[in-house]
């Protein structure tokens, strides 16, 4: 493997991509800023709104739900307890947060899902949005080449082709065993009759309003007729209502085809948008083969390329893994540096090597092996901080060649899925599509829309991820399963853009390494770095102040922000029961029988 390997530059190159990444360090940071403190104000929020980081875990014995929403788990525990199986529940649940949960669960984006049956066969969905055929490589450049940042984050040209529906579809003709309709039956009853608002949802479409009757003029059920919305008041959504019906009745054509295609064609042309029904139709969600990876005897089945979260996941864990984590103990210094040591190279290498693998060759047997990953640790340091500049991506010898959610379902046969799905950041572009009532999502900002320039989540990519018609844009979700001794053990998965990979990284060690309970692990306060910015993002109270003292005197620079994840996952405890984590920085909640 080391031939493989040359992490060693020729000098001439070593200046030259040193001083290119220090170019890259100051704009993706100065943007990567100013976006922070939006997310930061968004978190206020969370901070005020969510106490509660003494919840305990719950169990049970026939299946759990675990999601963002109250009213989504409840339509998930249901349909289990009617006899539906896991992939019945996680359709019925999708859905339902397309409804109860507009800022990310959705009908107008894309995802991906693990599952792995009672009997251990495993499968992973990719139902990412896609480019749009019009899509250019440069379409968010000005004349300068200059980026327009907000044309690939709000409004009609931020919104790739959804696959969502597809992705339904697919998996229910494959692994499902109730009847289609009856599975999204109580998504349009949601949309017809309301839900009541939580305190959190209202906070949000109130700060929201200005941006909704911007990219709405026609209006939207998400605008209150008169004044501000208040907690409990009911959300009705008559024209999403329709849309379901039409899903409940037609399945993919009831999206891709006719009056809802129609719809999105109008909203398109209305406001600039390149989605065409020759898009719509040609959509297609990919099956694709799970990356398996190993971390102290558990075996863990987490989703490949067009996500790079996987990949990233268990370079983490590899990286790690040699180290007496559970002897320094949960967020010592020690435990800290490597793990942030261990991030920061990983993130290097995703912003180099990772991208849609129909339209790049992902090196992705090389990024898994141990000894590389175990190689790219060699040099940290133990008195200094490894600056970010120091670090870029492995290379490899060429052969020829922040808003998403997620929620975890167990049945009582023992059947998993693990799914994160999203319309990228909170409420998606802010179009719903006038007279289908859904929201579109701004995911062309996952794309690398110049190389070396940070998108809203900071991170920056190249040729792997630039924008070609059809393609995919790269994620960072990471919906996973583990295995143990050939038994299923955990699901698991997190929004959070940038951070979804260190989150689901964190609460697998908060329970292997560090022995938490499903939701302490999930309660466990966050820190996370991603290479560039060159700064550990940290929730208060993450760490104790002397440990943090002694990180800063190494040259760790500390960057304060409240709400790193929303983890949503159930352990399967020694008993055989299933043990929840609903993460307390949102509604999320757990439920089962
Ligand atoms: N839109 C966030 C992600 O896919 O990583």
């Amino acid at each position: 493997m080391q031939k493989t390997i040359s992490q060693k530059l020729s000098n001439k190159f070593k200046v030259k991509t040193l001083f290119a990444a220090a170019l890259i360090l100051n704009f993706g940071y100065a943007n990567a800023q100013v976006e922070k403190e939006k997310d930061v104000k968004a978190f206020e929020f969370l901070s005020k709104a969510n106490k509660g980081f003494d919840r305990k875990a719950q169990e049970f014995k026939n299946g759990a739900v675990v999601s963002a929403h109250p009213e989504a788990t409840a339509v998930g525990v249901e349909i289990l307890k009617k006899g539906g199986n896991a992939v019945d529940a996680t359709v019925a649940v999708k859905f339902a947060l397309a409804v109860v949960y507009p800022n990310a669960g959705n009908i107008g984006g894309g995802g991906f899902l693990i599952y792995r049956s009672a009997k251990g066969d495993i499968a992973s969905m990719d139902f990412r949005e896609k480019a749009p055929a019009l899509a250019s490589k440069d379409m968010y450049l000005d004349v300068n080449g200059d980026p327009i940042s907000e044309k690939s984050k709000e409004g009609h040209l931020a919104a790739g082709v959804p696959g969502t529906v597809s992705g339904m579809v697919e998996l229910h003709k494959k692994y499902g065993k109730l009847k289609w309709a009856e599975l999204v039956e109580p998504a349009y009853q949601l949309a017809l009759k309301g839900f009541k608002l939580t305190k959190q949802q209202v906070n949000e479409l109130n700060r929201l309003k200005s941006k909704f009757e911007q990219f709405n003029p026609l209006g939207t059920a998400l605008i209150k007729a008169e004044g501000k919305w208040e907690e409990g008041d009911l959300l009705v959504q008559t024209e999403l209502a329709n849309t379901m019906r039409l899903i409940r009745d037609k399945g993919r054509a009831g999206f891709y085809e006719g009056e809802v295609a129609n719809y999105i064609a109008e909203e398109m042309k209305r406001g600039g948008g390149l989605i065409s029904k020759e898009d719509l139709k040609n959509y297609h969600a990919a099956w694709r083969k799970p990356i398996v990876g190993n971390y102290k005897g558990y075996k863990v089945i987490t989703m490949p390329p067009t996500s790079s979260g996987g990949i990233a996941l268990v370079q983490m864990l590899q990286s790690v893994s040699t180290y007496p984590l559970s002897k320094w103990g949960f967020n010592a210094d020690s435990t800290v540096q490597v793990m942030v040591e261990a991030e920061r190279r990983v993130y290097a290498d995703r912003a180099k090597h990772l991208g849609d693998p129909d339209f790049w060759k992902v090196p992705q047997k090389e990024l898994l092996e141990p000894a590389y990953n175990h190689s790219r640790m060699a040099n940290l340091n133990w008195d200094k901080a490894t600056p970010s500049t120091e670090i870029q991506a492995g290379e490899f010898v060429k052969k020829e060649s922040e808003e998403t959610t997620h929620f975890s379902i167990v049945d009582n046969a023992g059947n998993a899925v693990s799914l994160t799905t999203t319309i990228n950041t909170s409420y998606g572009n802010y179009v719903v599509v006038k007279g289908a009532g859904f929201l579109l999502n701004n995911e062309m900002d996952d794309f690398s829309v110049k190389p070396g320039v940070a998108n809203y989540f900071g991170l920056i990519g190249y040729e792997a991820n630039a924008i070609a018609p059809n393609k995919r844009m790269l994620s960072s979700m990471t919906p996973t399963i583990l295995e143990k001794d050939g038994k299923l053990s955990m699901v698991v998965g997190t929004p959070g853009g940038s951070t979804i990979m260190t989150s689901v990284f964190q609460t697998i060690l908060n329970v292997v390494d560090f022995g938490m309970d499903m939701q302490e692990a999930v309660n466990a306060k966050k820190f996370h770095h991603q290479w560039l910015p060159d700064r550990v993002d940290i929730e208060p109270d993450a760490l104790k102040p002397e440990v943090q003292q002694k990180l800063e005197a190494k040259g760790y620079v500390f960057y304060k922000r409240n709400g790193i994840g929303r983890v949503d996952a159930i352990l399967v405890t020694k008993k055989g029961t299933y043990q929840t984590g609903a993460d307390p920085r949102g509604d999320d909640t757990a439920g089962g029988w």
